[in-house]
């Protein structure tokens, strides 16, 4: 198939479209390469594939680029590209969440109603939850994001659920739970608390690490993205977990293990906009997608930890040039 990915610099990105041209899919990938982190980066997970035959990378904005004319051809879209972050979300920097959440995902819509590719699978996230009642967290409780990220994606998940109900567009939504290993972003927690633990700094924790997460390993992510492409119902959306939670604290132990050392923690305010627990009930993936996480928790935390030191020391002189 050709498979457009946008967002395909970013953490997840990267990866699916690794996993996509291993499939044997001609792949055209799409970045903007917006400043949320540094750009070299983004450069180094693209680097394997950029010379890979059956790969083009379009470095390129949704929201100014000719959308139909990057969807022609096209079989199936992968809608990754966003500002992620929660915390972040406040303030002026709201205005960036809109356009690169909302506004380039309707633009994307309204193209996609021209040229009909035959799946569009959008990355959803557990986010849009926010403090629901149910814990385990299923497709049909009910949604309250805490944040304005969580806000925007949820509208985003929404205007693709009308679009397929409108227009028959063959969408299907992903929530992703907390991602994690190989490429994560610099902004999440095991990615700051890691490259602490490399620099000998203390780690710093927000809330007193009694809040639990259903941590999602980046490959079992690619997983369900793969089936959801081949099976998944168009209009519907789905839990993408890891299948159980973990309270921060412990994972912190057991970075101890990973890394060998003992970290010091500093603990700081709670911030606004994270909910004390997240937990998908994975089911409807399961029954529908054949959606069967992998990963163990140690074993994905000591492949980000190789990651990690192995991408500080090119990127010192990838910064040093
Ligand atoms: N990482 C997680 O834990 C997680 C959890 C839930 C949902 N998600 C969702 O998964 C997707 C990927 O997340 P990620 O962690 O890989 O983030 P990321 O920031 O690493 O990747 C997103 C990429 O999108 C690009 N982008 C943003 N706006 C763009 C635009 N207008 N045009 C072109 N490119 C643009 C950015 O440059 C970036 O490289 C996002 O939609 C995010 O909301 C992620």
């Amino acid at each position: 198939m050709k498979v457009l990915v946008t967002g395909a610099a970013g953490f997840i990105g990267s990866h699916l479209c690794r996993a996509l041209a291993d499939q044997g899919h001609e792949v055209t990938g799409v970045d903007a390469f917006t400043d949320f982190y540094p750009r070299w980066m983004k450069e180094s997970a693209l680097k394997p594939l950029i010379s890979r035959p059956g790969f083009t990378f379009l470095s390129e904005d949704l929201n100014r680029i000719d959308l139909r004319a990057l969807l022609d051809g096209q079989d199936a879209v992968f809608h990754l590209a966003a500002q992620a972050g929660v915390r972040q979300s406040w303030g002026r920097t709201f205005e960036t969440y809109v356009l690169n959440n909302i506004q380039n995902t309707q633009r994307l819509l309204e193209a996609a109603r021209d040229i009909r590719p035959a799946k569009i699978v959008y990355a959803s996230s557990s986010s849009i939850y926010g403090l629901t009642p149910d814990l385990p967290m299923k497709e049909t409780s009910p949604v309250a994001p805490l944040s304005p990220y969580g806000v925007t994606k949820l509208a985003a998940e929404h205007l693709c659920t009308l679009y397929q109900k409108n227009y028959g567009l063959p969408v299907v939504s992903l929530r992703f739970f907390t991602v994690y290993g190989p490429g994560q972003r610099p902004d999440m927690a095991f990615h700051r608390f890691l490259k602490s633990v490399l620099e000998d700094r203390e780690i710093v924790v927000y809330g007193d690490g009694s809040q639990t997460r259903d941590f999602t390993y980046v490959d079992d992510i690619v997983a369900a993205c793969l089936s959801a492409l081949v099976s998944g119902r168009d209009g519907e959306v789905y839990n993408v977990g890891g299948g159980h939670r973990e309270r921060l604290s412990n994972v912190i132990s057991l970075l101890e293990d990973v890394c060998g050392r003992p970290i010091r923690r500093r603990f700081e305010d709670k911030q606004k906009g994270d909910v004390p627990d997240t937990l998908a009930d994975i089911d409807k993936a399961r029954r529908d997608l054949g959606y069967s996480p992998r990963a163990g928790l140690r074993d994905g935390l000591s492949r980000e930890w190789e990651w990690i030191r192995t991408l500080y020391d090119s990127g010192r002189h990838a910064t040093q040039e």
